[in-house]
């Protein structure tokens, strides 16, 4: 078993930390922030993530997993993940300095001949500037970039579809596989700058896929087709994959965003500009505005004053991160063109900076509701009732851009229901 210290205890690095004392590590998680050091020491996750919360228990009760902010205690580990914060600068490029910074203040606590594994997303050559800051020939950088998905981070922890591990030296990149215990797991073994781009390109092809599912979801509004059928029967081809076409208000969260405007900046400063880059950004904004015209045009062509109910708040279902949430965007739109939104979401309850009314029961979302949008595509709120919804509505009109619930349910109790991709 191995010493493993993480640094950064978000989404990405409480994740591994759990993930890696439950397979028998002996983990440190080290953050700058105390508050949340305080509460994952008494066992209690700061993020919303499914299971994490009981494998913390387990871990800390064992002794496997330990929690403070003081980065001497990195000095134990032969093994030390970066996971710490890439943010969107506001010229589109990823911020490292927070890996900088990190990287200066550990470099003299360093155990000897240990690895420190970058797993945040970096841009091209970042492993050299961590390699210059750490500055000891003992130590290596190994890039092994983080696939996992909020609302099943774990699941994609244990059984993860590759572990990308970049770096030149064979024995210490090897080592860092091993450390996953993921015996089906396909391992890549690369260049440290391959293995930066890999996340970079993977993040920036997913996000222009559904680009296109959203374009053709409203192509084919404009004609008589069903773009749930095309898009479905496109699946059915290995070549295309039956992943991620499925229409929807704009891809968002706080990866998709800032990993193509990094890509296309990283690409820009290089003379080799991707212009699809480009237009999958712009094509987003539009899938957020087309779900808000679905909701104008619904009322009548005009928002002023209309009491909009919105299902959902979270970037995606099954977490309560709503950084660059396409549910946030579209709420700001709606709420520029006038309109008073009331929301409702089953784990998130409070937006910072957002002003609209939050409730904690779905029937107060509801109440004198001109229209009900479903923005998140959460499970539980398949199982609503419409004829329990029909009494508190000022309006019987249903948008669902997630294609989510039961069309014909709703329908069948008076409710115009206008969805994603067909009329
Ligand atoms: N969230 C995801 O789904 C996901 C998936 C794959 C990759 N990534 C990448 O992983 C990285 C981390 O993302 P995240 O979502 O976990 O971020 P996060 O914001 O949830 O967590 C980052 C943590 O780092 C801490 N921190 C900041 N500066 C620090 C310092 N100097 N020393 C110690 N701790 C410090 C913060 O307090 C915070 O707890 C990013 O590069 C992101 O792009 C994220």
């Amino acid at each position: 078993m191995a010493k493993i210290a993480i640094i950064g205890t978000g989404y990405v690095g409480l994740s591994s930390a759990v993930g890696f004392a439950h397979l028998g590590h002996d983990v440190v998680g080290i953050d700058i922030d105390k508050a949340k050091i305080a509460k994952l020491s008494s066992g209690q996750s700061p993020i919303f993530e499914k299971d994490i919360e009981v494998f913390l228990k387990k871990s800390l009760k064992k002794k496997k997993i330990a929690f403070t902010s003081d980065y001497s205690k990195v000095a134990g580990s032969q093994f030390v993940f970066l996971c710490l914060p890439t943010p969107q600068l506001d010229n589109g490029a990823a911020d490292v300095s927070f890996i900088l910074e990190s990287t200066k203040m550990l470099s003299r606590h360093l155990k000897k001949s240990s690895t420190v594994v970058i797993k945040s997303t970096v841009p091209v050559n970042t492993w050299k500037l961590v390699k210059e800051n750490i500055n000891r020939d003992d130590v290596a950088v190994v890039s092994n970039p983080e696939f996992l998905r909020e609302g099943t981070a774990l699941q994609d922890f244990f059984k993860p579809d590759r572990i990308v591990v970049g770096c030149t030296d064979e024995v210490k990149a090897t080592e860092v596989a091993k450390l996953y215990k993921a015996k089906k797991a396909k391992v890549v073994f690369t260049d440290n700058t391959s293995a930066e781009i890999i996340k970079y390109a993977s993040n920036s092809f997913l996000a222009i896929k559904l680009s296109f599912v959203n374009e053709i979801a409203a192509y084919a509004e404009s004609t008589d087709a069903n773009a749930l059928d095309v898009l479905n029967a496109m699946g059915l081809d290995k070549r295309i994959g039956k992943d991620f076409l499925k229409p929807g208000p704009g891809w968002g969260g706080m990866c998709f965003p800032k990993d193509v405007s990094a890509l296309k900046e990283s690409a820009q400063e290089r003379n080799v500009p991707i212009p699809m880059l480009d237009a999958a950004l712009e094509s987003n904004l539009k899938a957020q505005l087309r779900v808000v015209k679905k909701i104008s045009d619904a009322l009548g062509g005009s928002l002023k004053s209309k009491n909009v109910c919105v299902w959902g708040l979270a970037f995606k279902a099954n977490t309560d991160d709503t950084r660059f949430s396409p549910s946030i965007s579209v709420i700001n739109l709606l709420l520029k063109q006038g309109a008073i939104v009331k929301a409702f979401d089953p784990v998130v309850k409070h937006v910072p900076h957002l002003k609209i009314d939050v409730t904690s029961e779905i029937i107060q979302s509801v109440e004198n509701a001109d229209v009900i949008v479903v923005l998140t595509e959460w499970q539980e709120f398949k199982s609503i009732k419409p004829e329990i919804i029909e009494k508190w509505v000022k309006n019987k009109i249903v948008v669902d851009s997630r294609n989510l619930l039961d069309k014909s349910k709703w329908e069948k109790n008076g409710f115009r229901f206008i969805g994603n991709g067909y009329n």
